[in-house]
């Protein structure tokens, strides 16, 4: 039996976590849940799972969520420390963080060093302090495993290899802005860029995704996972979403993992991993498609993506300046105050004002962060729609 701290559950990827846990109750043990404010699915899930701890980031929750009946014989803890004391939980063997933004970075980086296996669905983690993460948890024995779609596909296509790699494709689906015109991107509304036409997800990934910035932020999770080049890492649209990864080797062979669009696929291969566990979930019929298609995505209609090869080029502390500006401009974007194009303007004019740094700590790079938003907030109310 695999006990789980799980961060995030009441979000996309964790309720798919649930989603999973509860179909294999015999392999996998809720120990403890996190989330932000949304303190009534909290509830039901605590009766369903009976985790022995729970965190609540936002403090007034937390207060109305101790008064309640779900808290009796629990551990409730909140704010940021409690993410960290709950990951630190003595019974858990794995921690599934599915946090969204920057704050989910302190939790991977307690869970690695204190060698427990992270399964990872927060690519902010990997953005900002990659390198760091990744030598801590060789340092500290923790395995990574990612639950990013195209990361497990890779993941599962090098099953282990990390020499003869020419390079690394990950897949995009386009999101729900395909084709539009300049003109029409430019009057997109926040509930035109949440209706993705695969996938169900939280709102930040949704505009990013539309943006194609998700994609560069999975192009920094990829160099860091897999050891490999950024010269090495392509991008290719493919609007099926069946093809999640593919790995070209040295040899000139190709391999590609095809799997439906269902997001319970990755999370279970990264809770059992080594194992292949026996599940309900349907196959890809690759019949029933007819065709799979690929293109090249054009930078100059979503530079967003150009935005983020920049930035990861330039490393030190410019992805989580990208991170944190791209944070803002989204939040900007949902509340209806900028505009769709205004983000990679938003993202651009934050890099420029910024200098780079070199982030050769976890502390270098929060710091980065904290600056970044400062900076963004202000170019925000720089170009405020009316
Ligand atoms: N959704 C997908 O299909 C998908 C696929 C691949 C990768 N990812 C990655 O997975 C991560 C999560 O994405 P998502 O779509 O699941 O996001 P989401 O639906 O917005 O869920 C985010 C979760 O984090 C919690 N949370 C947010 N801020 C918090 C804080 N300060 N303290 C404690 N908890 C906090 C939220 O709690 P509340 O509910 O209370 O707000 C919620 O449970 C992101 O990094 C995303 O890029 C997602």
């Amino acid at each position: 039996m695999k006990h789980v701290v799980l961060l995030g559950s009441t979000g996309s990827i964790g309720k798919n976590c649930l989603r999973v846990v509860r179909e294999f109750r015999t392999r996998f043990r809720i120990a403890g849940l996190a989330t932000w404010s949304n303190v009534k699915a909290l509830a039901e899930q605590v009766e369903e799972f009976e985790p022995v701890a729970v965190s609540i980031g936002d403090e007034r929750a937390a207060e109305e969520f101790r008064q309640g009946p779900q808290a009796r014989g629990l551990e409730v803890l909140s704010g940021e420390e409690g993410l960290i004391e709950l990951v630190r939980l003595g019974q858990a063997q794995m921690v599934v963080n599915a946090l969204v933004g920057a704050i989910g970075l302190l939790p991977t980086v307690e869970a690695v060093k204190s060698g427990k296996d992270v399964a990872l669905a927060n690519k902010e983690s990997m953005v900002l302090a990659g390198e760091i993460v990744m030598r801590l948890a060789k340092e500290h024995g923790s395995n990574l495993l990612p639950i990013d779609s195209e990361h497990s596909g890779i993941h599962q296509c090098l099953a282990g290899r990390s020499v003869g790699i020419r390079k690394i494709v990950l897949t995009a689906s386009g999101g729900p802005l395909m084709g539009r015109s300049q003109e029409e991107l430019r009057n997109v509304t926040p509930e035109e860029v949440m209706r993705h036409p695969v996938w169900s997800m939280g709102k930040r990934i949704c505009v990013d995704s539309a943006s194609l910035l998700n994609k560069g932020l999975e192009v920094m999770e990829a160099r860091w996972f897999f050891g490999v080049e950024l010269s090495s890492i392509g991008v290719l649209l493919h609007p099926q979403c069946v093809v999640h990864g593919m790995v070209e080797f040295a040899d000139g062979s190709t391999l590609a993992q095809i799997s439906r669009p269902d997001m319970k696929i990755p999370i279970l291969y990264a809770l059992s991993y080594p194992e292949r566990v026996e599940a309900s979930f349907e196959s890809c019929n690759l019949a029933d498609l007819h065709s799979l298609t690929f293109v090249e995505p054009d930078l100059d209609r979503f530079p967003c993506l150009r935005l983020a090869y920049a930035a990861a080029r330039a490393g030190g502390t410019v992805p989580a300046y990208l991170n944190a500006a791209d944070e803002v401009a989204v939040e900007a974007f949902l509340l209806g105050t900028v505009r769709f194009t205004d983000i990679p303007r938003i993202l651009e004019s934050t890099l420029e004002r910024l200098t780079w740094r070199p982030a050769t700590s976890i502390e270098d790079t929060l710091a980065a962060d904290a600056e970044a938003r400062i900076v963004a907030k202000g170019i925000v109310s720089e170009v405020r729609v009316g």
